[in-house]
């Protein structure tokens, strides 16, 4: 971690992510794996702090990032567990730094199949694959008859291994029928499977919501992201999203604030400004609908989010100074911002948020 003196950060609990994690275990049976998904830079949390939190404490069996890139940069920075690829490799050439990195390629095609198999064999390596299986998302993904064949196909490849197979669930959190309608489709095609004598490996498919809301769906594995960042009711937040007053002034009635002058001071009002804008995440949307908490008061933002500046309407926080810091997302005193709190005002969902965390916010790990 750099120094870094303009005082806007995010500070990553990994006491909170390992009581999270700890949790999610708890509910699973103790054969039942955790994949921790740590792709999109740990949904803005830091992959490689939180990857290495999971090593270190055996919080988690698997990690699952989106593409040779995230895992890539695990791999250099020490982490040695089992990682899946979720996204659909492609160009076909990325199996090869898939395979030289040992990361696990998921398989979502017949034809990314042959192409593995053929480029391994050129190799002169073998490879263990997952393979992925449409069953509602509609994203990536075979059918059942082409997962089928996949399998059929790779049972006579030596080269390539199928170590898992996967399906996404596209509404575990909001609708019932239609999660155990794909987990009925998904089932079909291991039963298939299991009728032919082919092997699949780990057999997975819940993210935070289907693994916590419909038990049926745990299986072999999990995949959680949202429930680990404590994104979720019943989770704690990891992150908590900083800045400090840089600036402050009285202005009288009247005074417009920022650009646009959207906003126009009804009464005598103190105006901070603080060094967070849109280009650190911190949404244009917010404009003269966000808050902040100053010693945990509920201060709002006056006026447009700027792309390096925003200011607030401190007037009730009364006595703040110049160096006061500014929650923009956690807790402060008995008040607290959530992500998902933020995400409602945006019309969002609270990945967006955290995900949207720009990389010019340096992210502090606590332990
Ligand atoms: C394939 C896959 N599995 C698991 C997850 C984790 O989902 P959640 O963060 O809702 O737990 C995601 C996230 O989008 C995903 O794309």
């Amino acid at each position: 971690m750099k120094p870094f003196l303009r005082p806007t950060w995010a500070e990553i609990s990994l006491p909170a992510l390992r009581a999270n994690l700890e949790r999610l275990r708890s509910r699973l049976a103790s054969r039942t794996k955790l994949m921790f998904v740590v792709k999109g830079d740990a949904y803005g949390h830091g992959a490689l702090a939180c990857s290495r939190l999971a090593q270190k404490s055996g919080a988690a069996d698997w990690l699952g990032v989106s593409s040779v890139e995230e895992g890539s940069l695990l791999r250099d920075n020490g982490i040695r567990l089992p990682i899946l690829v979720l996204g659909s490799l492609y160009p076909f050439e990325s199996f090869r730094a898939a395979a030289f990195y040992n990361l696990v390629p998921t398989v979502a095609s017949l034809e990314s199949a042959r192409r593995l198999a053929g480029m391994m064999r050129r190799m002169g390596r073998r490879i263990s694959c997952h393979l992925k299986v449409e069953t509602g998302m509609g994203r990536i993904g075979m059918s059942p008859g082409a997962a089928l064949g996949a399998l059929e196909f790779l049972s006579s490849r030596p080269e390539v291994s199928v170590g898992g197979i996967y399906t996404h669930f596209s509404c575990a959190e909001t609708n019932r029928q239609f999660t155990l309608l794909q987990l009925d489709r998904f089932k079909a095609v291991l039963a298939a499977a299991a009728a032919r004598g082919w092997k699949t490996g780990l057999r997975h498919a819940a993210n935070s919501a289907a693994a916590l809301g419909h038990p049926s769906t745990r299986l072999d594995m999990v995949r959680p992201g949202l429930a680990a960042y404590g994104l979720m009711d019943g989770f704690q937040p990891v992150l908590t999203l900083k800045t400090k007053i840089v600036f402050i002034k009285t202005v009288k009635p009247g005074t417009p604030i920022g650009y646009g002058a959207a906003y126009r001071a009804r009464r005598r009002t103190r105006v901070a400004t603080v060094p967070i804008g849109y280009a650190d995440g911190f949404s244009r949307g917010l404009s003269n609908k966000g808050e902040a908490l100053v010693a945990g008061t509920r201060c709002p933002v006056a006026g447009v989010v700027s792309m390096d500046m925003t200011m607030l309407d401190v007037t009730r926080a009364r006595g703040c100074r110049v160096g006061d810091e500014v929650v923009l997302i956690g807790r402060s005193g008995a008040e607290e911002i959530s992500a998902r709190d933020v995400a409602r005002k945006l019309g969002a969902i609270p990945y967006e948020v955290a995900c949207g965390i720009s990389a010019r916010v340096p992210r502090t790990a606590l332990s």
